[in-house]
């Protein structure tokens, strides 16, 4: 099976942490050159220091960004690309904050969507002519299975992940002809500092324990455990792969088995 990305270069964004991180970690084991991005500089370059290096010339570096300044955003993204054309890119960031759909503000609506959708469309515009010019293009979107079963509780998150989702579907169809793949992957309950922070939101409303939280939300789970980042993280890599050539336009849970949906 052709895993190797050597040669390849990935920006991983939301790499700070969690499944971003744990992707960056993944690709750079099997061989990619890897620029990370977030807004916290002293995370980024504890990550970028610790990734792994298969081969000598593996390179990681790191720039900081808020995804919300589509501007900034716009200007690294080009920089990056100049300095050396990304062939993967993993669209990755903080996940809104919760709350119904009907009590949300436009505000958290406008938020969600630049953080996520104009992102996405910001980062492509400017990584897609080195895409094109390399023939190799792997664009994994780190989503939710809300794009499947939308989340009781989660109206912001449900309507922007649906925006990303035929986002991702329309380019898989309009790119597979470049060699460029289109893809997402839907995490489910994932031990990560987003987990940490739902549960603790959960248990002050409620009033119940953070424990208790967890062990409702693990009944829901028929693995019967929360994942691990590295779990999300390598399948997330293997879309990066040559041996995915094939894999376009489709979502993909990792979640323990816990959506219902068909597909
Ligand atoms: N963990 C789960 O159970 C779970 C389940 C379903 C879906 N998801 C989704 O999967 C994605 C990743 O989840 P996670 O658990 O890894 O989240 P996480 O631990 O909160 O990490 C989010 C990452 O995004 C970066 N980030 C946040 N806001 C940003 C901004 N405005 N600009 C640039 N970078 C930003 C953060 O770094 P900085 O703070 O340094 O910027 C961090 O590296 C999220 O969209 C989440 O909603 C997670």
């Amino acid at each position: 099976m052709q895993l190797d990305l050597s040669g390849r270069h990935a920006l991983v964004c939301g790499a700070s942490q969690g499944i971003g991180r744990a992707s960056a970690i993944e690709l750079a084991e099997l061989g990619a050159n890897v620029t990370l991005l977030a807004r916290s500089a002293v995370a980024l370059k504890t990550v970028a220091e610790s990734l792994p290096r298969k081969h000598a010339a593996q390179r990681h570096d790191w720039r900081s960004v808020d995804m919300l300044d589509t501007a900034s955003l716009q200007a690294i993204a080009s920089e990056i690309a100049a300095s050396a054309p990304v062939h993967i890119l993993i669209n990755n960031s903080g996940g809104p904050p919760g709350g119904p759909a009907h009590a949300a503000t436009l505000a958290a609506f406008e938020t969600a969507f630049r953080q996520h959708l104009l992102a996405g469309q910001t980062l492509l515009q400017a990584l897609l002519p080195g895409m094109r010019a390399s023939g190799y293009g792997r664009i994994v979107n780190v989503i939710s299975t809300s794009v499947k079963e939308p989340i009781v509780g989660l109206g912001v998150s449900n309507t922007v992940r649906a925006a990303v989702a035929g986002w991702a579907k329309t380019l898989s169809g309009e790119l597979a002809a470049d060699g460029i793949t289109v893809n997402n992957v839907l995490p489910g309950y994932t031990r990560t500092s987003r987990l940490d922070g739902l549960l603790a939101a959960k248990a002050s409303a409620s009033g119940r324990t953070e424990d208790e939280i967890a062990q409702d939300l693990i009944a829901t789970i028929p693995g019967r455990r929360f994942g691990e980042a590295s779990e999300v993280a390598a399948v997330i890599a293997f879309l990066c792969t040559p041996a995915a050539a094939y894999v376009n336009g489709v979502s993909i849970a990792v979640d323990g088995g816990r959506t219902h949906a068909l597909s």
